[in-house]
């Protein structure tokens, strides 16, 4: 096993931190601008996703103070990440694609060389944040055809809607205007998303 101070794993770790803080930042970003648009359901979507990256980051965190033997007061990184600026719809493509790196590219390759160094709990670990941001990945695509295509509250078949609010269930093409229910205004409707479709 590699002297973990030297290793290139510590400095994948100390990448995948600042990368999951970030991620959990635009997610929070992104709950907030889902708000402001009135759909408070993908809010809390968005929120959970933030929560995920910050349970990210703690993992990778405490698995640097496990390891690192000398008592450290700064790591340097040195790397990019992803700026954009734009509406709710081209934010969730831009977070989308950010997600697909993370899950397809990055931590595979780190998950590698965690394995190739010795780490075997640290690749392991990488790769369950890869199969998370996947996750990610998928819902974002289908919230991202929904709301593009004005699809979010209208199904070809008649389905089953929930009040995210109150609970009240209602089975039609399309979801109320305000909920019969609790008055709550439509973006409070739970979103169907199947997940087990796509990519
Ligand atoms: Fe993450
Ligand atoms: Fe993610």
């Amino acid at each position: 096993m590699e002297n973990f101070d030297e290793s290139k794993t510590k400095q994948n770790l100390a990448r995948a931190f600042a990368g999951e803080c970030q991620d959990g930042a635009r997610y929070q970003f992104l709950a907030t601008l889902a708000q402001d648009e009135g759909y408070f359901y993908m809010q809390t979507i968005f929120k959970t996703h933030a929560k995920n990256e910050m349970a990210h980051a703690k993992k990778f965190y405490d698995f640097l103070a496990d390891n690192c033997s000398v008592k450290q007061k700064n790591i340097e990184i040195c790397g990019g990440y992803p700026f954009t600026k734009g509406t709710l719809l081209e934010s969730i493509k831009d977070t989308m694609g950010a997600e697909l790196s993370q899950s397809e590219n990055v931590y595979p390759d780190f998950a590698r060389v965690a394995e190739d160094e010795g780490y075997k709990d640290i690749a392991k670990s990488f790769l369950f944040a890869g199969s998370v941001e996947n996750c990610h990945k998928l819902m974002l695509e289908q919230l991202y055809e929904k709301l593009k295509g004005n699809k979010l509250y209208k199904s070809p078949t008649p389905i089953k809607w929930k009040c995210s609010n109150c609970g009240f269930e209602h089975t039609d093409k399309k979801a109320w205007d305000f909920c019969p229910s609790c008055d709550k205004p439509q973006g409070y409707v739970e979103i169907p998303i199947d997940m087990n479709s796509g990519s």
